[in-house]
């Protein structure tokens, strides 16, 4: 047997129905918050990503799925969606053509990461993404529709945590103020964060490692760093989560592991789900379009990933629906009009089944117990001849006959009581 890689999962019928649910209450909610769907390619050039996510974070340092095609160019399995909606964004120009350029994506995402719980090298995101908006009230409504998912899917203990990480203008001092702070205890840290202290310091906040926790505690905080502008900002959107009345919790720690973030970042933590607790999380980056040759407009997103949600849905798995009917025919003359009798039904909206390798009437019955129809629908020759079905409701037992143009209607009313 060739078994699946490892870090991938396949979605069994007994979870799938989980799943959909999922994708449908996202759909929905997207498009009452007036987002449109775009569907990117699942491979893209290197670059794409080493400019937008970044060359110093984890994700372009040591997770990333690239490799040289046939014609020699670069190819990366996406690891997240940002970088790829802001490249359709500015290749199809989108501003021209929507209202407002509100966009979400629903597909797989590849990190080659340590697998665990909630974490897959394989896994799925449903990304929201809104450009040309600088307001912090926009930043308050992403925040809002993330907490609306998760409130609409029933996950109604999740922690929201934000902070601001400043501009260009602010970030470089706040940099500065941390190297200057952490002095010579660098020496004292992993090689991680001896690395972070020169190309991105805020990324030590990240630091997993116990311990380096008693140095970052002291380290200062970006809140204290944050120029005229920024501050306004954060304190705009605090004052809108207010508004909604969303609970909050700021965290100077929270930096996110990805490069093009400006002043908000968020996430909603979720419970008993272990080391990998982010449901979701997402921030504000207002250079990024530009980085990547659009024009300079802001933007801010959040992705939610769905293996985690499915983890955090309250209710057990739910196996697969049964059909309604099984069509079962007695005697070989039968079968072809068995076969109709089944397809006319599918054409009227009622899921039918049938046998196929010409099995016995009490084989085929057999079969029509143990797949939990609601009803067995007997054809034979009398049946025929009388354009009739024998109709058995296989929770009571009982039996009539209905006139097969009556049928679908009678399966439908039965399907409603
Ligand atoms: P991220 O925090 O890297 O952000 O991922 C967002 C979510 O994807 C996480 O909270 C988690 O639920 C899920 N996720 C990430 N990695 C894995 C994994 N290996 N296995 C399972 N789930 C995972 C981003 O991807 C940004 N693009 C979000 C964003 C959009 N920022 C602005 N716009």
């Amino acid at each position: 047997m060739i078994s699946g890689i490892r870090g991938t999962r396949d979605i069994l019928p007994a979870e799938v129905g989980r799943w959909q649910r999922i994708e449908r209450v996202a759909r929905d909610l997207c498009a009452r918050y007036g987002y449109v769907e775009v569907r990117t390619p699942v491979i893209e050039r290197e670059e794409l990503f080493a400019k937008g996510t970044g060359e110093s974070t984890d994700i372009v340092q040591k997770e990333m799925y690239a490799f040289t095609d046939k014609g020699g160019d670069r190819i990366t399995l996406r690891p997240e969606a940002t970088p790829s909606m802001v490249r359709t964004f500015v290749e199809h120009a989108l501003e021209q053509e929507l209202p407002c350029a509100k966009l979400y994506s629903l597909g797989p995402m590849f990190r080659y990461e340590r697998p665990q719980k909630g974490r897959y090298r394989q896994f799925h995101q449903l990304d929201v993404e809104v450009f040309g908006i600088a307001d912090p009230a926009i930043d308050a409504e992403v925040i809002e529709m993330a907490s609306a998912l998760l409130f609409e899917l029933g996950i109604d203990s999740a922690e929201l945590v934000i902070n601001s990480v400043g501009c260009d203008a602010c970030r470089p001092q706040f940099s500065e103020a941390l190297v200057a702070a952490l002095g010579e205890r660098v020496a004292d840290l992993c090689a991680d964060c001896q690395r972070r202290t020169t190309t991105n310091p805020l990324r030590i906040f990240d630091c997993k490692v116990p311990a380096d926790q008693p140095i970052i505690d002291q380290l200062p905080h970006s809140e204290d760093y944050l120029c005229d502008a920024c501050r306004d900002h954060f304190a705009g959107v605090k004052g809108h989560l207010e508004a909604y009345g969303l609970a909050y919790r700021v965290s100077h720690r929270l930096v996110r592991g990805l490069d093009y973030y400006t002043r908000t970042t968020f996430e909603m933590l979720g419970t008993g789900l272990g080391a990998q607790n982010a449901l979701l999380g997402g921030g504000r980056y207002d250079h990024l379009v530009k980085q990547l040759g659009g024009p300079d407009r802001p933007g801010i997103g959040f992705a939610v990933g769905l293996e985690r949600l499915v983890l955090a849905l309250p209710e057990g798995a739910a196996p697969p629906e049964p059909a309604d009917a099984f069509v079962v025919a007695l005697g070989d003359a039968v079968w072809p009009a068995a076969r109709i009798l089944t397809r006319d039904l599918r054409r009227a909206g009622i899921r039918a089944l049938i046998d196929y390798e010409g099995r016995s009437s009490k084989s085929q019955m057999k079969r029509a117990n143990r797949s939990g129809v609601r009803h067995m629908l007997i054809l034979g020759e009398d049946e025929l001849a009388s354009n009739q079905v024998t109709v058995k409701t296989m929770e009571t037992g009982h039996q009539q006959t209905v006139a097969r143009d009556a049928l679908a209607d009678h399966l439908r009313a039965a399907g409603t009581d």
